[in-house]
């Protein structure tokens, strides 16, 4: 990961400024009181959230197409192609959460999606309306599951494109150990497999990176106590010109605890198992490792419920470990949270 620090950083630095620029350009609400106004003047970031959603696609861009793809530069300087990669993860973002929270009409019907068109001789069927051709016209109406194929058919022509040019072109680009030329040089992926697994990083790294950015700035925000010792720490950093950072990495690992972005794993049960208290679950079965709950519950973590990244840091956490049944930091730290 070293080696995307210095783009990341960039990244970094641009977000902030368009932080800084839609916040000079909100107007600051009229206070009812001298004491109401806040002392920056307004204090509120307006659409800070679709901010972070862009420095997330534009680091994912980075990352998987060693490109600075601007993003962050503003709806009027972006290039067509930027701007239409954009209009499709916004598109595909939405018609994902319709069909994950929505009524899920496209679990139940998919063979509807996308049917072939109606024969001649359905026309002049018996029924008033055969199923070919309801499928027919269900087709020209909206549906998540339908936006869902068309807006990811256009990511992948449009990333598609990206990873032509990059891969077609004669320059040398990024580093051996890039994604794109990990993927490139891999064995038995063509570039048909490098672009869908380019469209699948993308679409996968934006809701995550700006939603884990936007939960560790709103619990930051509460912990005045934390936030000066980071600051303190990201000052030496600067300083001393040093890229270790422990206590930001342990805030990081205390805001995935408290508020993880996915809070649990999904698996399918491939065989009859027997789980603890002889509860045997059938073949198939879902099975959800919910972290959150694990992640607040006493017996894992001694003051659970308490925003403290020293627990992730030794030898100052080693107190709190032992004061809880089965502290959970060791395990986690050597197993799987590797980020
Ligand atoms: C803080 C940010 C992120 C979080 C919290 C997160 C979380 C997760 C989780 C919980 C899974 C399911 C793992 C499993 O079921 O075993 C997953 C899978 C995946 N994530 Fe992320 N992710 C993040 C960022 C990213 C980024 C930046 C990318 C791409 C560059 C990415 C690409 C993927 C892919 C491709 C999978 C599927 C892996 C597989 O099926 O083997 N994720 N992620």
């Amino acid at each position: 990961m070293a080696h995307y620090a210095p783009a990341v950083a960039h990244i970094s630095e641009d977000l902030l400024r368009a932080v800084a620029a839609a916040a000079a350009a909100a107007t600051p609400p009229a206070a009812t009181h001298p004491a109401a106004t806040p002392p920056s003047g307004g204090g509120e970031v307006p659409g800070f959230k679709e901010l972070l959603y862009l420095a997330g696609l534009e680091v994912v861009g980075q990352i998987c197409l060693d490109a600075r793809m601007g993003f962050l530069d503003g709806e009027e300087r972006m290039s067509p192609r930027a701007r239409l990669i954009l209009d499709s993860v916004r598109g595909y973002q939405t018609a994902s959460n319709r069909a994950m929270y929505g009524v899920p009409m496209w679990k139940w019907l998919p063979e509807w999606y996308r049917p072939p068109p109606p024969k001649k001789k359905e026309t002049v069927g018996k029924k008033f309306l055969s199923p070919v051709w309801i499928s027919y016209i269900i087709q020209r109406f909206p549906g998540c599951f339908r936006d869902l194929m068309r807006h990811k058919d256009n990511l992948y022509r449009l990333i598609g494109e990206v990873v032509d040019d990059k891969l077609g072109s004669e320059q040398v680009f990024g580093e051996e150990n890039s994604v794109l030329n990990q993927l490139r040089r891999a064995p038995g992926v063509d570039r048909r497999d490098v672009k869908a697994t380019v469209v699948d990083y993308i679409t996968a790294g934006v809701e995550t990176v700006g939603n884990s950015v936007l939960f560790a700035v709103a619990m930051l925000a509460a912990e005045p106590g934390a936030r000066r010792r980071l600051q303190r720490e990201l000052d030496k950093q600067q300083q001393q010109q040093q890229q270790h950072g422990p206590y930001l990495r342990a805030c990081a690992q205390e805001c995935f605890r408290l508020y993880p972005t996915a809070c649990q794993i999904a698996r399918i049960l491939e065989e009859e198992t027997e789980v603890c208290g002889g509860f045997v679950l059938p073949r198939h079965t879902v099975v959800l490792c919910h972290h959150r709950i694990a992640a607040r519950q006493e017996e894992n973590f001694a003051r659970a419920e308490e925003f403290l990244p020293e627990r992730w840091m030794a030898p100052e956490g080693e107190e709190l470990a032992r004061r809880c049944d089965r502290s959970l930091v060791r395990r986690i730290k050597t197993s799987f949270m590797k980020f």
